[in-house]
């Protein structure tokens, strides 16, 4: 089958299914284009919960289908690649955060969403990219745990100086990869781009920053501006998709560095093979799991 065959073979077959595809803004083009909803974290986890679809599949990672399964629970769930993991959610656990909230019992555990659904149990409220300032500014307690993510968190924090941030040594291996070196040898080769980052990358990139954002506000943001070159710091699928969608203007990779193979690991025929019910994995969560990490995803939704 060509490409279009097998889109067109899932569109048709989505339908008959009850199927809803969501798909994250780093996957190709190819599986966006067949998606019923795309975007950041933030976008998929609103959207999969507002669906009246009998099954969710998803094209991201594991913590996308789970959060899916958690505002969904009586949806059948499918992430469209088993091995699509993330090297951040994998880093901490339920076990480790108990113990440091023991030491730090008066702090609100903010957890960014890139976390496993277990550890999700022990937070108090999830925040994406898109939505962390905008929450951690509204939460009432001025002390704030901040995990896994100590380059967001760090990015947090200088946004929102009237609170008291502690923060644990974890993040994105891939975004941390990009250093000052990088940042200053793009934008040596195009002195006229602006510098677009997502803020999982380190506060020595972030500060040369002409915007900070989630995918999607990248997205955005490159779209709206007048300036016609970008360099792009995060996935390299954000500036690919930038210069498909706006051929008119350029979008340069801050790094090749900025790979993640977990999101590169979906491809089209794995989505078909979910869509057909020949691969894929449903996602399964107990029934406590679901009821207490779903107070911290709720939490999320109501003050961003
Ligand atoms: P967004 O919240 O911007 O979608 O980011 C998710 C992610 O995994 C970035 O690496
Ligand atoms: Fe996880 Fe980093 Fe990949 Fe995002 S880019 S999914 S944080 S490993």
């Amino acid at each position: 089958m060509t490409i279009k065959e097998i889109q067109d073979n899932i569109i048709k077959l989505k339908k008959e299914r009850d199927i809803c595809i969501l798909a994250h803004s780093y996957q190709a083009r190819e599986i966006l284009e067949v998606a019923d909803f795309t975007g950041d974290s933030y976008k998929l986890s609103v959207d999969a919960s507002k669906t009246d679809n009998k099954t969710i599949i998803m094209c991201g990672v594991r913590f996308m289908a789970e959060t899916c399964k958690i505002l969904s629970p009586d949806k059948t769930v499918y992430l469209a690649n088993p091995i699509a993991g993330c090297s951040m959610a994998d880093q901490m656990d339920k076990q480790l955060i108990s113990q440091v909230k023991e030491k730090f019992p008066d702090y609100t555990v903010v957890a960014y969403i890139n976390t496993t659904s277990d550890l999700k149990t022990v937070c108090d409220v999830c925040v994406t990219s898109s939505s962390a300032v905008k929450i951690c500014k509204k939460i009432e307690n001025n002390n704030i745990l901040f995990i896994p993510d100590c380059n967001l968190g760090a990015y947090v924090a200088k946004q929102v100086p009237e609170k008291n941030f502690k923060l644990l040594s974890g993040g994105c291996p891939i975004h941390a990869c990009v250093n000052k070196e990088d940042v200053i040898k793009a934008k040596e080769t195009h002195p006229k781009a602006l510098l677009l980052v997502h803020p999982e990358c380190t506060p020595e990139v972030v500060k040369y920053a002409d915007y900070v954002g989630s995918t999607s506000g990248i997205m955005e943001f490159a779209k709206n501006s007048d300036a016609k070159e970008f360099i792009i710091g995060t996935e390299i699928s954000i500036a690919e998709h930038l210069q498909y969608m706006y051929p008119e203007k350029s979008f340069y990779y801050l790094s090749l560095k900025l790979i993640c193979p977990n999101m590169k690991s979906t491809t089209l025929m794995d989505l078909y093979n979910c869509v057909i019910g020949k691969g894929g994995e449903e996602i399964i969560l107990d029934d406590k799991t679901i009821t207490d990490a779903k107070r911290c995803i709720d939490e999320m939704i109501r003050l961003g």
